[in-house]
């Protein structure tokens, strides 16, 4: 075995002018005008990555659309082509699937422990997946004494799952946040695991693996494995992580050459990849592709997606925030006391949604997001770092409006007139933003929370569950099985039919 892996720790100071952020007080910070997405600097954020021989990879550059072809051992982009404009964006939060046949497949299985897979490489009857195990049902104030999330690689074999075999990726004092990729080496013996929040690939061992990882032999469907495979144990990985490779910002995806020497991973907010020689397990070298510099907001979405900024490099906002929404989860957070969990928010165009949190108790984005670093994540912002992460999540767009098809257009004319008039919902979520910044008490409370901040309706299609405790799993749901009160405005005076027609407007905000 290969001495003991390296740490993926060493911060490269993202801020060396710290003059900018100290001015600004954080008060203002919530209100400081961003710029508008148009006048900001395209960055790259390059995504897939794969090799046509040895020597030189193809990545796609998502931010502007182009694939470049880069020379490694020289660093040079030797071609550059435009995407055609019938291609549709990429997606960086979307599951990345190695092979074609496993798409299907991917959306039935669950990873143990209820969190969600990153990427999933191999074959129908047998196969690897990288995922998150989050802690949520226990409160976050347990972060000191143990941990809040892990990332998780799990192999299966036999039609989805009759051999499971699971291991914990992260170290106890050194986290392993938000995994984003996997492959696997063509001999078998090695898995390669992106990191995302801690600027790290991991070289699992699998003949290690295989020794060590928890396994449940089922002829069960695998939700019902999740007692039984242990996600606990994080001296783990000591036995079976042989290399732990730094990389540049929020590396998503690997690739391996065909000669199975050299690893390549693109680094999203970098800009950049990372070429190692995983013979030797080390650094060959960084490739910048050329991206602007780091403004104020790359900045700030840079620390949103980096696990230094929590204890021992747990998670980054991003574990709680994919893409800047929310993972469904109920999170007991401490600032509100405990034994309250609350479904996590998204924060799409909450610029315009103050004030913050389900009891609205937080006037600005700043006090929100301050909060949040020094009571969840047990970390003390610099004002240049605070200033960059409300930049970042202040500019974050509201979701987009759905497109409605010529034959529901009557249903939505008539659902969006019920929405005004008869169930009375405008007078609490008043567009364009579709929420009045109040808390009101609509029935669905109990104890000394009764009154919630009123949610933003924009983007509903995105953000079930529904309700402060994300009780609610479907839309229908919050006014049929949650209203028991009737006090939701007057949606139980609405026949079915309208009901219908008032959701299905509700699906197109
Ligand atoms: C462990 C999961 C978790 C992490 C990590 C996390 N959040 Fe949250 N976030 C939540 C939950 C849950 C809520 C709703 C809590 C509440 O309202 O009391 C929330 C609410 C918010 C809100 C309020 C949104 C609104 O419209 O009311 C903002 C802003 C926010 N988070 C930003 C961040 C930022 C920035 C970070 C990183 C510094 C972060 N969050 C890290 C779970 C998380
Ligand atoms: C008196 C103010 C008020 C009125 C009137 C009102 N709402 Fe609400 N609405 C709220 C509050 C407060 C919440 C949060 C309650 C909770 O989380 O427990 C909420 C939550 C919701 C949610 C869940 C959103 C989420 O992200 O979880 C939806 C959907 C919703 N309202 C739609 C409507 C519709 C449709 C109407 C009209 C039938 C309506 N509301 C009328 C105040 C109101």
């Amino acid at each position: 075995m290969t001495a003991r892996a390296s740490r993926c720790q060493d911060f490269n100071p993202l801020f060396s002018f710290i003059g900018l952020g100290i001015l600004c007080c954080l008060g203002l910070a919530g209100k400081a005008e961003a710029p508008s997405s148009k006048d900001r600097p395209a960055y790259l954020n390059p995504l897939d990555v794969q090799f046509l021989d040895n020597e030189h990879v193809q990545v796609d550059l998502t931010g502007v659309r182009e694939t470049v072809t880069v020379a490694l051992t020289t660093g040079q982009i030797v071609h550059r082509a435009r995407w055609p404009r019938e291609r549709p964006d990429s997606d960086p939060e979307a599951v990345k699937i190695h092979h074609e046949e496993l798409r299907s497949l991917a959306a039935q299985l669950r990873p143990p422990g209820a969190g969600s897979i990153r990427a999933v490489w191999g074959r129908a009857d047998s196969g690897w997946m990288v995922h998150t195990w989050p802690r949520f049902s226990l409160p976050a104030t347990q972060l000191a004494q143990g941990w809040v999330f892990t990332s998780g690689l799990t192999h299966w074999t036999g039609q989805i799952g009759y051999l499971w075999e699971t291991a914990v990726l992260d170290e106890p004092n050194n986290g392993f946040a938000d995994p984003s990729d996997v492959v696997i080496a063509a001999d078998g013996r090695r898995a390669y695991v992106a990191s995302g929040g801690s600027d790290c690939v991991a070289v699992v061992d699998l003949t290690q693996f295989h020794r060590v990882a928890s396994r449940v032999v089922s002829d069960t469907r695998n939700r019902a494995l999740e007692p039984y495979l242990r996600t606990d144990d994080l001296s783990a990985s000591r036995f079976l992580v042989i290399g732990r490779l730094p990389t540049q910002n929020n590396p998503r995806r690997l690739a391996i050459s065909p000669d199975q020497r050299r690893l390549v991973v693109s680094n999203f907010l970098g800009d950049s990849l990372s070429v190692f020689d995983v013979v030797q397990l080390r650094l060959e070298r960084h490739i910048s592709l050329g991206g602007p510099q780091p403004d104020l907001i790359r900045r700030g979405q840079i620390l949103f997606h980096s696990a230094k900024l929590s204890h021992l490099g747990q998670f980054s906002c991003a574990s709680c925030h994919p893409g800047g929404g929310a993972d469904g989860l109920n999170w007991d957070l401490p600032r509100d006391g405990i034994g309250n969990a609350k479904n996590t928010r998204v924060l799409w165009g909450s610029r315009s949604t103050a004030p913050y949190g389900w009891l609205g108790t937080s006037p600005t984005l700043a006090d929100r997001i301050l909060g949040t670093l020094r009571s969840m994540h047990r970390y003390e912002p610099s004002a240049e770092e605070l200033t960059a992460l409300v930049a970042y999540v202040s500019t974050l767009p509201p979701a987009p409006v759905a497109e409605v098809a010529p034959s529901e257009r009557m249903a939505y004319e008539r659902g969006r007139a019920l929405f005004h008039t008869k169930a009375g919902c405008a007078t609490c979520h008043p567009p364009p933003t579709y929420q009045d910044g109040l808390a009101h008490d609509v029935g669905t409370g109990k104890g000394q929370e009764r009154r919630f901040d009123t949610p933003s309706l924009r983007g509903l299609r995105f953000s079930a569950p529904y309700l402060h405790d994300g009780r609610a799993a479907t839309l229908e749901e919050v006014f049929t099985k949650h209203n028991g009160q009737r006090r939701h405005g007057q949606v139980h005076l609405l026949t079915p039919e309208e009901l219908a027609d008032l959701l299905l407007f509700l699906r197109t905000l």
